[in-house]
């Protein structure tokens, strides 16, 4: 299942759909009409069965502490209790998991996984071999290959591709799954790009700092950000289903899709898709454009799972333990540009400020509590997390089937912080300057790019000061 990071096909995922028709509905109405709307994709690679489908209640209940669970806070909620959450691009942790031995100290043999933020940063960064389970087909041999700019855990330049056709109206993957793996462990079954696959997208590797804070943004908090915004540029909420709480369904808000919603989920989905290595979550090898080459055939010496799941979840809690990035230096011509940044109108998408849920929260389908260290927090990741069409679509959808058409031409609003750590912009890493990534704005952002057109140059420069400042 070549569905990296879930965008498509597969099993994983996206599952069910909030379409919202926005266009000639007045807010209210919508608001009141956005219940989620169920579909259930079909198909091969959908291997989970999915009965029930009910949208998860986090609401900023706080449950009771059970034995066990980490650090649940008995303070009840209120506004006061809310903290700004750590930022820095400093290699230490937001207080999730303790920093742990020194980090120059940890090899092979001492590093102990879910230990402290240290160890499993270590395992993040490890080079997997094929004794690890290492392809047949991958991308690279460790995360921090593509997530690694200015510290562990940040985005990179590099770009992975996903590929497909459109028959008829229906966008069909390639064999084995719309994501080329661009390097295998065997030359005899790398990858070619199929002649056929006319629809062909790039994607860049996005930041994971501070992910744990946006893993820990209820469900209705993004549903609420949805409704109040305006009609012209509602965004879409996509329920995809966390897959180490038996797919229960949640908003979706990690990847250029918005394909995943929880932070294991999408770490094993990454260490399948991107490094070949199977885990309890996704047990089934990757193809080489559908061909078999997983354990049985002369390509792979390692029986599956390849990892037992330990690593996915100290990749998971790394990612958790991750300071947001920080901002730069603020001068009076920075904070010029905030204030027009939100007066054209591009706040309404790259939401500026979201607060996260309460400590002991259940989320991601009752996995996981949220711990103190990232409950109750105010973060600026300058994005609502929702799906929008402003013209860049891909062409690739979330999974294949008539019901998720909808989303071939969406894309997760790109959330903006660190933003002066990137320079090849959008989904496809092809706008190379901040202007040509904001004349790309077309569809929903129409009006909003017109709006910063009309501005005088010495107010654009104002905007984009403040863009390099985040
Ligand atoms: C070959 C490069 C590459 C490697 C290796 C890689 N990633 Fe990624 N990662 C990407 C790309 C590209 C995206 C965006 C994919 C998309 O949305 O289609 C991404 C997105 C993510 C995201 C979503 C963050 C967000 O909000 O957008 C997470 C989480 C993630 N990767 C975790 C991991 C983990 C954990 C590993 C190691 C098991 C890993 N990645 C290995 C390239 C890589
Ligand atoms: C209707 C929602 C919407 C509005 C309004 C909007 N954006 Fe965006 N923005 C997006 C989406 C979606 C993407 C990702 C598109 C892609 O990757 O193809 C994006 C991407 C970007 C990027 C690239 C970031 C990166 O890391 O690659 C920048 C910069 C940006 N927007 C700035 C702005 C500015 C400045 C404005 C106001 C003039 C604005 N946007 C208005 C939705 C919006």
């Amino acid at each position: 299942m070549n569905v990296h990071h879930r965008g498509l096909a597969t099993a994983a995922i996206a599952y069910a759909l909030t379409v919202l028709a926005a266009i000639g509905l007045s807010s209210n109405s919508v608001a009141q009409q956005a219940a989620p709307q169920q579909a259930i994709p079909s198909g091969e690679f959908h291997h989970f069965s999915i009965s029930t489908l009910k949208l998860d209640p986090e609401t900023a209940t706080v449950e009771a502490p059970t034995a066990g669970a980490q650090t649940v806070s008995p303070e009840p909620i209120s506004r006061a209790t809310f903290r700004e959450a750590p930022a820095g691009f400093d290699n230490r942790t937001n207080g999730f998991d303790a920093q742990g031995p020194a980090f120059d100290t940890i090899d092979e043999d001492t590093v102990v996984p879910l230990r402290s933020f240290n160890d499993n940063r270590f395992i993040f960064e490890e080079v997997e071999g094929v004794a690890d389970g290492l392809g047949p087909t991958f991308n690279a041999q460790s995360c921090r290959e593509c997530h690694q700019n200015i510290v562990t855990g940040g985005a990179s330049q590099v770009a992975e591709h996903r590929t497909g056709r459109l028959e008829l109206t229906q966008f069909v993957e390639s064999a084995g799954g719309s994501l080329i793996q661009s390097r295998s462990t065997n030359a005899e079954i790398f990858e070619q790009v199929p002649f056929e696959d006319s629809v062909s997208t790039l994607r860049v590797s996005t930041n994971l700092l501070g992910g744990g804070f946006v893993e820990a943004i209820p469900n209705d908090t993004l549903l609420a950000i949805r409704n109040a915004q305006p009609a012209a540029i509602r965004g879409t909420a996509l329920e995809v289903a966390v897959l180490e709480a038996n797919n229960a369904p949640r908003i979706g808000r990690f990847g250029w899709k918005s394909q995943h919603a929880s932070m294991e989920s999408f770490a094993a989905d990454a260490y399948l898709n991107e490094m070949g290595i199977t885990t309890p979550l996704l047990q089934n090898e990757n193809t080489s454009l559908g061909r078999n080459v997983g354990f049985g055939t002369p390509f792979d010496p390692v029986a599956d799972p390849e990892d037992d799941g330990v690593d996915v979840r100290a990749f998971a809690n790394f990612m958790r333990a991750t300071k947001a990035p920080p901002r730069g230096p603020i001068n009076a011509q920075v904070r010029a540009g905030d204030v027009l940044f939100n007066s054209v109108g591009c706040g309404g998408c790259h939401v500026a400020t979201i607060r996260t849920a309460a400590p002991g929260t259940r989320i991601n389908g009752g996995a996981i509590r949220v711990r103190d260290a990232v409950g109750n927090k105010i973060i600026h990741p300058y994005s609502d997390f929702l799906l929008h069409d402003i013209g860049t679509g891909d062409g690739i959808p979330v999974l294949p089937g008539a019901q998720f058409l909808s989303t071939a031409p969406q894309l997760r609003t790109a959330p903006l912080w660190a933003l002066r750590t990137r320079n090849r912009l959008m989904h496809d890493g092809l706008s190379f300057t901040k202007q040509e990534a904001i004349s790309r704005h077309a569809g929903q952002a129409t009006a909003v790019r017109t709006a910063f057109n009309a501005l005088t140059p010495a107010q654009k420069d104002q905007v984009f000061a403040f863009l390099d400042s985040l």
